[in-house]
């Protein structure tokens, strides 16, 4: 249908409905919560979605609304498939959004995306509320691990290609569905790192580091975007007309459907007491730009009596009607109310081996002092730490252990692989022995056996430590304020150390927490994050050698909770540039963002840069032994602006893959608008001047080659 028609299409099926079929087509109905028969109501009043549904269930409210509403208005359904079809228990589960960005490989993502897609479309439903765009900057915050990381760049280009994976060329086509730009916009920055609180956010500031991925998930054509929880300036998000029709539709374009967050607009009265009522709430939120509300079903009859008492025009509706039904015609839903998917793909060969490329390409290696990879005259090895045998620490939120209600008991659905399993099955390959002892658990508890642990390592070649956090740790409303390694973890690190074998740390975590010693004093540091079915495999093969762990960090380590938030894009300060940190601890990160190794090394030189046509050049050589994958690093610094800028900013990155000796040219090729700024009147300009470009391993200094110019 061409969007002519479709147009014509909606005026006519508009102008049919009545204002009761409006507001209802605008109510997404969370099922889990008001359960099958209150639901099947929903559906003959013509409510326009539902979130938290599957397969059969879903099947009879489409049948009920299409047959038993006046209009049959075909219903799109949601689902939180954030990474992969989680919530089903046979679904492929990804590593986390933050750990899949390791792999600063937007093909990744792209891939992610697309099979989660078939999964869902498989299980009738139609849309995932994913990507998150949120920035990973305070990592206090629980839901650190659903960002693709600290920085606006990547998060772009990783957030647009797994919305290029969900939605495909087409969103009528049967394999696809609709993604979900959320959380609109700073939900990340909330004060405190505390879960959905407002922010110390200006308009300068969300477009200069918060609306870049916003920007390009739009561009990449992304059908709905949900608001966020918090508020800028005093306004929630909620209600802010400036963020929501001045800039999303006015300047990006926005042309699909916006959805609030979990019960925003009761939130408005009950959280935020900007509202007195819910139908003073409901008038705020229709009126600022809210096309579907997400579980407030007060909503409803709020926008009714507000119409007729002529508080709200009805013009408010049709406007949130029609972008909602111009989605539902782009889905081709009138004709297919259910999506064709694949048949038997959910947990599929195809599927699951995406899976296993994502978990190895996820993995970064932080320290090595040559220990790793593990040679042959290591016979017998140990592997210590609860979380190495923890299937939910491993998958992390958003799983059949997590949502819709929390299920923990819920039993583990097979395939999967944790550390301990990984490395028992490396090591019997290999003709060598395995121990497993879980030493201490992630929190505290009175089943403790550090002793144990020193004990049953105590005759191995090699210790395997893992360490992190668990599921009880992450999530919404589950902010930390201490980072540190919780329970007995370092005690038991600690003991460990003491033996002087080697000894080997690898992190399963929703976030970077202060691991301190635990990487810095260990043999090597592994990051593995939450690396989803094949985790624990990739990190087997990444300790034996069968693979070179090529991730990259998206996000920088602290050094201590205190230190939080440290970011490598920071505005400069006085003190700063003297070279101070705190007085009692250096300010730069224990790990930066960019960092990681392999078992190959890289070289740079002959920097090149050409202020004509913004083409810059670098020689690339792969120094060790073994091939190896290097993320090659663009940043730049705009030497003197008008407002304070980063003292260095991503905008770009390539992959290269080179043998042993091998030399590859990169070359970049930039844009004026790659060096600009927001400056204070809120437009993103290139200010003339002089500029630095830095091009290597990853953001610290001592990594990158520079070169100066001006435009
Ligand atoms: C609240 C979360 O903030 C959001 O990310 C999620 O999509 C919705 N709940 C629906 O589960």
């Amino acid at each position: 249908m061409d969007s002519k028609t479709m147009a014509a299409r909606v005026e006519e099926l508009l102008s049919g409905m009545t204002l009761e079929e409006k507001a209802a087509q605008m109510i997404q109905v969370p099922y889990a919560i008001v359960g099958r028969e209150e639901a099947l109501r929903w559906a003959r009043l013509g409510a326009g979605s539902f979130l938290h549904v599957l397969g059969d269930d879903a099947r009879e409210i489409q049948k009920t609304a299409m047959e038993e509403s006046r209009l049959g208005i075909p219903v799109i359904f949601g689902i939180d498939a954030v990474h992969g079809h989680s919530l089903n228990d046979h679904a492929t589960i990804f590593p986390s959004q933050l750990a899949a960005a390791c792999s600063f490989d937007p093909d990744v993502a792209y891939v992610m995306g697309q099979v989660t897609a078939r999964e869902v479309a498989t299980d009738g439903l139609h849309w995932t509320f994913a990507p998150v765009l949120c920035l990973g900057r305070d990592t206090r915050w629980g839901r650190i691990d659903e960002t693709f990381g600290e920085d606006p760049y990547l998060a772009g280009e990783m957030g647009a290609a797994i919305i290029r994976g969900f939605q495909g060329d087409d969103l009528a086509d049967g394999e696809h569905i609709l993604a979900c730009a959320k959380h609109y916009i700073g939900y990340g920055e909330a004060v405190g790192a505390r879960d959905a609180c407002d922010t110390e956010m200006t308009y300068r500031k969300l477009r200069e580091v918060f609306l870049p991925p916003f920007k390009k998930a739009v561009d990449a054509g992304v059908g709905s975007v949900m608001t966020a929880y918090g508020a800028i300036d005093g306004t929630p998000f909620t209600v802010d007309r400036t963020s929501l029709k001045d800039i999303l539709r006015g300047e990006l374009g926005f042309d699909g459907f916006v959805v609030t967050d979990w019960d925003n607009v009761n939130a408005l009265v009950r959280r935020q007491h900007v509202a007195e009522t819910a139908r003073q709430a409901s008038v705020m939120a229709a009126k600022a730009g809210n096309d579907m509300i997400m579980t407030s079903t007060q909503f409803y009859d709020a926008v009714i009596e507000a119409v007729r008492a002529g508080e709200l025009e009805e013009s408010v509706l049709d406007e949130a009607v029609r972008h909602i039904l111009t989605v539902k015609l782009r889905m081709n839903l009138f004709e297919k109310p259910e999506k064709a998917g694949r048949p038997g793909c959910l947990g599929c060969a195809e599927h699951l081996a995406a899976a296993k490329d994502a978990s190895d390409r996820s993995l970064v290696l932080l320290t090595n002092n040559g220990v790793l990879p593990l040679q042959p005259s290591v016979r017998k090895v140990a592997v210590i730490g609860s979380n190495a045998d923890d299937i939910r620490a491993q998958y992390g939120d958003w799983t059949y252990f997590t949502h819709p209600t929390p299920n923990p008991e819920h039993e583990p659905v097979r395939p999967y692989v944790t550390v301990k399993e990984g490395v028992e099955a490396a090591c019997a390959k290999r003709g060598m022995a395995c121990v497993y002892h879980r030493g201490c658990s992630v929190l505290d508890s009175e089943d403790e056996d550090i002793a144990g642990a020193v004990e049953a390592a105590r005759d191995a070649d090699a210790i395997v430590l893992v360490v992190g956090d668990v599921i009880a740790q992450t999530g919404e409303e589950k902010d930390r304020a201490v980072l540190e390694l919780s329970g007995r973890q370092m005690e038991l690190f600690d003991a460990l150390r003491a033996l002087g074998m080697p000894l080997i740390t690898v992190l399963v975590a929703s976030k970077p927490l202060a691991v301190g010693r635990a990487a810095t004093d260990a043999d090597a540091f592994l990051c593995a994050f939450n690396g989803g079915l094949f985790g624990g495999e990739a990190v087997a093969k990444a300790l034996f050698g069968e693979i070179n762990p090529s991730g990259r960090l998206p996000i920088s380590f602290p050094r201590a909770s205190g230190q939080v938030p440290v970011y490598y894009n920071s505005l400069p300060g006085w003190h700063k540039q003297a070279g101070k940190g705190y007085c009692d601890l250096p300010d730069t990160p224990l790990y930066a963002f960019g960092e990681g190794m392999g078992y190959s090394a890289f070289a740079y030189d002959g920097l090149t840069f050409d202020a004509q046509t913004l083409e810059a050049g670098v020689n690339v050589t792969n120094t060790g032994s073994m091939t190896g994958t290097e993320t090659v690093q663009a940043y730049f610094h705009d030497v003197v602006s008008s407002v304070l800028t980063p003292v260095k900013q991503l905008i770009a990155f390539r992959q290269v893959t080179l043998a042993p000796g091998e030399t590859a040219h990169v070359t970049f090729r930039f844009t004026r608008e790659d060096f600009s700024l927001v400056n204070r009147r809120e437009q993103r300009v290139t200010e003339p001047g002089e500029f630095e470009l830095m091009i290597g391993h990853s953001s610290r200094d001592g990594d990158l080659l520079k070169a100066s110019f001006r435009l």
